[in-house]
This record gives structure tokens, C-alpha cells and sequence, in this order.
């Protein structure tokens, strides 16, 4: 169902409202129909449980310390999305093909991010901020175009860290770490992770954590010490500050083994049956896996193909039943052009497909490739 209007934390969005042929709105319909869900606030669905599992893990070791906010608005401004974190003007995230823009100055947050400037600016130090974040990507079993983050934030005063024998950045990164660690720990109980260095525009320094997944290693968080020009921008001038963004699917996945991300999206009852109230790390039982159909094409590609665009195109035509879509072949030729061959997994969790209404889909996408994309298919 396509909703027209509705109601996000106090924020009336009419969504006729927004210009359909504005060259600077690039949100298609399967998004929009995402919005207000708020899959995070169901205590009966995965994501919730997981999110209640993490606010109590807070409650505990601070003693209530941590407002909770997780019904802020999705739809943000570029500012507060990206200038306001200090996200650089040639930054990848800012494009059009990363992320979702309803205008020029607006999008819909590619990170809960997003919010922490605004909540520091109203004197909060310690808060959690959990929602749904969209961001263009590629399609496979742990990408998805909406997801959910929280994101954790803790402002200390000087007397904090004067009383040991630390700086402010040390001490905030130590107590960073405790604190996820023992988050991870309270989540999984033995696991192995591991830290890995990064960079953020937003903290220094900057940390991952990641989790053995799947034979892989599955990154879940990313965190670090937040960046001076925030604290003082937001009227915190000596202070120190840690911050934390983690991916809710990713970290659900591992914790109820639930081997597909667009699982979290079915209303299934052979899915959603399996979850209940405060239950934390119930293993998912697979019903009957249907096989998958692959079908490949190929085509010359211009300069202005992107795979995130491609992937935009098969969700259109395909929603949940496209899995993954994977470049298989690429060679560029003695003239100079370049051929890319793409296979698409169809796969619906929830019935056996047949060949008539694959063979539509793909058809479907194909006239959509070639007419949107401007390339030539072979
Ligand atoms: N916003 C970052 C992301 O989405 C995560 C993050 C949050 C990193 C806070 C550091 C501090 O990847």
C-alpha cells in the first residue's frame, strides 16, 4: 500500500507534496512505502527485542543515565545529515547515488548521526538514538536499502578524567571500548571480535568493531572520540565526548542466526511467530528454503553507470524477490567500451517462484535498463 501522509515523531510528511519529477528528489516509491514502520519499536520483532536487549544493558551500568530517543524524524536536513558532523563537501556519502534526497537541502538520514549535534546543542550528555537510516547500495543478503542504527553518545566534564592520570581523548576512548565490549558480551556472551582503526569526519580516533559471521568478519559498529568542533559548536567547550553508531540487522542477524536481511522486512508468520517479548537470541528455524533463479545480462555501460543505480531498478521491478545482484564479467574492449555482466538471484522466502513470472521480471528490468540507464544491452 502506498501511503500518502503520515506521521513520523510529531512530523506531518504529505508525500504528494513532494514533486515526483524534481530532478533533485531521487526517492522511488519502494521507499517511501518504508517510512513509519518503525520495525524498532515492535517488541515482538527482532529488532525491537534487540534494541529493548541493548536499553536495559544501558539502564544497568549507568543507572538510567541514557535518554532514549526513537522516534526522531528520518527525514533530516543535508545539514544536520552531514555538514553539522563534519562531513567534507566532496565526501562520497553526500551524492546522489549513495544517498536518498527528497530535495537539494533534504534527505533521508544516511545515519542516526544525524542527530547528535542538535541534541548536544540541547544539553543532553548521555543519549541513545535509535531509527530507520537509508542509504543506496548494492543487493545481497546483508545490504539493504533501510535499516536501523542506534547511536550512542556520552559527554564527559573535565573533573572526569582530571581525576586520573589520562587526557580527556585517552580516557574517553578506554571507556568507550569498556562500554561495547560489555555491550558485545552482554549481546553474545563469547563471540569473537576484533578492532580495527578507521576514520569518521565525526570522531578521532576511530574504531570498528567487527564480529565472526558466516566464516566473515561482519562489521556491527563503528565509534570513536568526537571531534572538538562538535563539542564546541554545540556549547561544550571543554568537554570530551565518545560516540557510537551500530547497525541493528547486522548485529540481529548474528544473534538470532537470521540468514537474510530482507527477512526482517516479511509480516510471515513462519517468521515473525518465532519472537516474542524480551527473548534475546532465540535461534531462527529456516522454513523450507525455495530454490533460487539466476538470470544474467550483459551490457556497454557509459560513463555515468552505477551499480547502486542498477540495484535501484531491480528492487523497483523485482522488491524482496530480487537476493543479490552480482557483477560477474567485465571487460573493456579494443575501442574502449566496457561490458559489464550482472547476474540477478530471484529467490522469494515465502513460495516457489515460477518460470513465467521470473522470465517477467527479468524482461521487466531489461526495458527498465535500457531506458533509465543509458546503456546498450548485448
Ligand atoms: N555514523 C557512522 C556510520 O553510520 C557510525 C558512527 C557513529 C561512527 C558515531 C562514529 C561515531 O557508519
Amino acid at each position: 500500500p502506498v501511503v500518502s501522509a503520515l506521521e513520523i515523531g510529531g512530523v506531518t510528511i504529505d508525500k504528494d507534496d513532494v514533486v515526483k519529477d524534481d530532478p533533485t528528489n531521487n526517492v522511488p516509491d519502494s521507499i517511501y512505502t518504508k517510512l513509519g514502520l518503525q520495525l524498532h519499536k515492535r517488541d515482538k520483532h527482532p529488532l525491537g527485542i534487540l534494541k529493548n536487549a541493548i536499553h536495559s544493558y544501558f539502564d544497568t551500568n549507568y543507572s538510567g543515565k541514557f535518554v532514549k530517543f526513537d522516534d526522531l524524524c528520518p527525514i533530516v536536513s543535508a545539514k544536520e545529515n552531514f555538514d553539522d558532523v563534519l562531513v567534507p563537501a566532496d565526501h562520497v556519502s553526500r551524492s546522489y547515488n549513495d544517498t536518498y534526497y527528497i530535495d537539494a537541502q533534504t534527505v533521508l538520514r544516511c545515519h542516526t548521526s544525524a542527530h547528535q549535534a542538535e541534541l548536544l546543542r540541547n544539553g543532553h550528555t548521555h543519549f541513545l538514538v535509535t531509527g530507520d537510516v537509508y542509504r543506496r547500495d548494492s543487493i545481497d543478503s546483508t545490504h539493504y536499502p533501510v535499516f536501523h542504527q542506534m547511536e550512542g553518545v556520552r559527554v564527559f566534564s573535565p573533573d572526569e578524567w582530571e581525576a586520573s592520570s589520562k587526557d580527556g581523548t585517552t580516557y574517553a576512548a578506554e571507556d568507550l571500548k569498556k562500554c561495547l565490549e560489555g555491550l558485545a558480551r552482554h549481546l553474545f556472551g563469547a563471540v569473537e571480535m576484533r578492532w580495527v582503526d578507521t576514520y569518521f569526519p565525526f570522531t578521532e580516533p576511530s574504531f570498528e568493531l567487527e564480529i565472526f559471521f558466516q566464516e566473515k568478519w561482519l562489521e556491527v559498529l563503528g565509534c570513536g572520540v568526537t571531534e572538538q568542533e562538535i563539542l564546541k559548536r554545540s556549547g561544550n567547550v571543554d568537554k570530551v565526548a565518545w560516540a557510537f553508531g551500530l547497525g541493528l540487522e547486522r548485529l540481529a542477524m548474528v544473534l538470532f542466526e537470521i540468514p537474510d536481511i530482507r527477512l526482517f522486512w516479511t509480516s510471515d508468520e513462519r517468521f515473525t511467530s518465532q519472537f516474542s517479548k524480551g527473548q534475546l537470541g532465540v535461534k531462527f528455524k529456516p522454513f523450507s528454503k525455495f530454490p533460487p533463479c539466476y538470470k544474467d545480462m550483459s551490457f556497454w555501460i557509459s560513463d555515468s553507470f552505477t551499480e547502486n543505480n542498477l540495484c535501484e531498478i531491480v528492487r523497483a521491478v523485482a522488491g524482496d524477490l530480487a537476493e543479490e545482484v552480482q557483477l560477474i564479467d567485465n571487460f573493456t574492449n579494443k575501442k574502449g567500451m566496457t561490458s559489464h555482466c550482472y547476474r540477478i538471484a530471484y529467490r522469494s522466502m515465502e513460495r516457489s517462484l515460477t518460470d513465467e513470472e521470473i522470465n517477467q521480471l527479468q524482461f521487466n528490468v531489461r526495458e527498465e535498463v535500457e531506458s533509465k540507464l543509458k546503456v546498450v544491452l548485448r
